[in-house]
């Protein structure tokens, strides 16, 4: 949790009881079930799960682009709704307009309603935070596909959303410009404290960016066998995350409380010891690192 973050900030999440099943041809499907969560204000929470979760489900319910079957989702207490603008989101592709120029793709995600004049000025304080001021003039097809993603976040970050949605926002990068696009996401952040919620299968871009990691389980997976919580409790006891996360309203290393009549979504919630920037080569991190991968079902040995 970011230590400036206040309940008066704006951008505090409430998710209680959220389900979403979708009607198939084959029945209905639960994809998310059991979502309790509080984000608060500033704070980057990093989302990770095995393919099919219902993560990308889990950012457009956020983002209202999507109502869930049961429970609610609120932000800064009002439920939020379609073309809420108070919410913007990003995608894995940048999805730009390739007829437009950059300058003019980032103007699209500008509030309805924004004067001519203010909205140039916007744009190119924007273009100038993500490091785009050389190539406003340009098309999405005369850019590289670094640049296309930080025109993609400038647009998200136009309409200054109290919470920015990111669906694996970077994994579409080469491993350079991947690690340079964290620090431009930690500045914007600096820059204009926003909430964040990050969708990502990289858990050391999670560990690296964010305050807690949330682990999702597929519903539709067989139940994971009892595997003994030791080793995540002494885990804790080197890594700090004993004394960071076990206590206080952000959950813990404790499996969710509803199993095992009716599995919730939420695995674990891992609260990151450190301030960012963070040494990626860190103890916790990597032991951590090791938790979530076996959380994820990738044991190493
Ligand atoms: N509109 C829909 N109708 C029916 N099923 C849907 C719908 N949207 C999503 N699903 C199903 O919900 C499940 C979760 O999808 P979602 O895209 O949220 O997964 P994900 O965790 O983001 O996966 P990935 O890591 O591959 O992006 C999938 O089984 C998907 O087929
Ligand atoms: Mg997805």
């Amino acid at each position: 949790m970011p230590e400036n973050a206040t309940a008066a900030c704006s951008g505090a999440v409430r998710i209680a009881g959220v389900e979403r099943t979708f009607a198939t041809k084959n029945g209905p499907r639960t994809v998310l079930d059991g979502i309790d969560l509080d984000v608060v204000a500033g704070e980057i929470v990093a989302i990770v799960g095995p393919s099919g979760c219902g993560k990308s489900t889990l950012l457009r319910l956020v983002g209202g682009l999507d109502r869930p079957t049961a429970g609610t989702i609120a932000l800064d207490g009002d439920a939020t709704h379609a073309q809420d603008d108070r919410t913007a989101v990003a995608f894995q592709e940048p999805r730009l307009l390739p007829w437009r120029t950059i300058a003019q793709n980032v103007a699209i995600g500008l509030p309805r309603g924004t004067g001519k004049k203010e909205g140039r000025e916007r744009v190119a304080e924007l273009l100038h935070l993500v490091g785009l001021d050389h190539a406003a003039d340009q098309r999405p097809r005369e850019v590289s596909g670094g640049m296309a993603q930080r025109a993609s976040l400038a647009r998200a970050l136009a309409r200054s959303p109290r919470v920015l949605l990111l669906d694996e926002p970077f994994g579409a990068l080469d491993a350079l410009t991947r690690l340079r696009m964290h620090d431009l996401l930690l500045e914007i952040h600096a820059a204009q404290p926003t909430t964040i919620l990050l969708v990502t299968h990289d858990v050391e871009e999670a560990l690296y960016l964010a305050d807690r990691v949330l682990l999702l389980r597929s519903l539709h997976a067989p139940a994971e066998p009892e595997r003994p919580r030791a080793r995540i409790v002494a885990l804790g006891s080197t890594s700090g995350i004993g004394a960071a996360g076990t206590s206080g309203a952000h959950g813990s290393e404790q499996p969710a409380a509803t199993e095992p009549a009716r599995r919730a979504s939420i695995a674990r919630t891992v609260p990151v010891p450190g301030a960012r920037p963070r040494d990626r080569g860190a103890r916790p991190f990597t032991d951590l690192r090791a938790s979530l991968l076996d959380g994820l079902g990738v044991h190493q040995h």
